[in-house]
């Protein structure tokens, strides 16, 4: 069979990550695909840059834009990040091209989603996006696919895997909050710019994506109430745990009969509940539904290998024909979500 051509814009941590993970685990991934993914066109700004990584043999482009109309590209992979400038021109030139469109980039998602489905859905193309909510673990899949014939009424959990990190070692070691942020940047793990990690901004990109998902609608960001962790000291995470508790960021999203109520704060939970275990760069993702009850998916929420593993799996869906709408689940009774109004707890 003809192999899925794959044009990635970005290699950077998840970029460079998807090209070593789809020719590490070429046999698994071809076998899977039922034909072999192969990466032939690429984008960066820095052609001299060593990413680890051979590109002998691949096309280089140094305009992003030139993927969306490449003739050797059947997938476009948008691995750059931020909700405007290049990846969002990118993503809409590539669905207006007709090409399919894979993203790790939730503030996109977030802010442009419902357009960039829209336009998805004229053109007949997918648009996926599993890497952009907690990393490796399988959140948008479980939510849209495998929770689809429940009436969800809870979504969230820990969605920053920075944040989470940073705690962790604050509490865990004493260390300064500058300097665990310093390690969780050359690890791979924060955004370009931090402070949407540490503001609670991209947990809220993530809230929203996911709550859209689980109640059928698109969810506005801008409804989205956000707290960051800049305010938690040492002090505050020793104090919590010689109380039995432990400080988290969570995003939680809930059904309420007038709308839907989103928010993102840092939460004293008890040390006995499952997700005050949950430490280090590792995410949770907690649903509760009619029928399911409550679950609670763990795992890597940032970095090279889990996010590049989102991603690989959205592109083994296109390459079966599985891929499916982007927001899954038709709504049962309401026909549209009322976000509420930003509100402080
Ligand atoms: P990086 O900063 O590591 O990489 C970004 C890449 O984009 C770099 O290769 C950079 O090029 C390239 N780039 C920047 N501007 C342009 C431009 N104008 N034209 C072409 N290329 C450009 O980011 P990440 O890999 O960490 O993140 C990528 C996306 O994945 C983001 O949306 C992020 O939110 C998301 N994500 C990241 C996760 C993580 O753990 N890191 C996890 C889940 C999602 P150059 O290298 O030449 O500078
Ligand atoms: N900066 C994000 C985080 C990357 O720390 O969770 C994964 O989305």
């Amino acid at each position: 069979p003809a192999p899925l051509r794959i044009g990635i814009a970005g290699l950077g941590t998840v970029g460079a990550g998807l090209v070593k993970l789809l020719r590490g685990n070429a046999g698994i991934v071809g076998a899977r695909a039922g034909r072999p993914v192969v990466v032939t066109s690429v984008a960066a700004r820095d052609r001299t840059r060593d990413r680890g990584i051979d590109l002998d043999g691949v096309t280089w482009h140094d305009d992003a834009l030139a993927l969306a109309h490449d003739p050797d590209v059947d997938v476009v992979v948008e691995l750059i990040g931020g909700a405007e400038g290049i990846a969002r021109r990118l993503v809409t030139e590539a669905l207006r091209a007709g090409r399919p469109v894979v993203t790790a980039n939730k503030a996109l998602i977030a802010v442009h989603g419902a357009e960039l489905a829209a336009l998805a859905e004229q053109a007949g193309v997918p648009l996926m996006f599993e890497a952009a909510v907690a990393g490796g673990i399988p959140a948008i899949k479980t939510v849209r696919e495998g929770l689809a014939a429940d009436r969800l009424n809870r979504v969230g959990g820990i969605l920053n895997g920075t944040c989470n990190y940073i705690m962790t070692a604050m509490r865990e070691s004493g260390r300064a909050f500058a300097d665990v942020l310093a390690e969780a940047q050359a690890l791979g793990y924060a955004e370009a710019d931090p402070s949407t990690d540490v503001d609670g901004i991209d947990a809220a990109h993530k809230l929203a994506i996911l709550a859209g998902l689980a109640f059928g609608r698109p969810v506005a960001f801008s409804s989205v109430h956000v707290e960051g962790i800049r305010g938690i000291a040492a002090l505050d995470l020793a104090f919590a745990q010689a109380l039995g508790y432990r400080i988290k960021l969570l995003g939680l999203a809930r059904r309420r009969e007038d709308g839907i109520e989103a928010r993102v704060h840092p939460c004293l939970v008890p040390e006995k509940m499952p997700i005050a275990q949950v430490d280090g760069v590792f995410n949770a993702v907690l649903v509760e539904g009619a029928f399911v009850g409550r679950l609670m998916l763990e795992g890597r929420g940032a970095g090279e290998g889990p996010t590049a593993t989102a991603v690989a799996a959205d592109l083994i869906d296109i390459a079966r024909g599985n891929a499916v709408p982007v927001w899954g689940r038709s709504t049962d009774g309401l026909t549209q979500v009322e976000a509420l109004p930003r509100t402080a707890f």
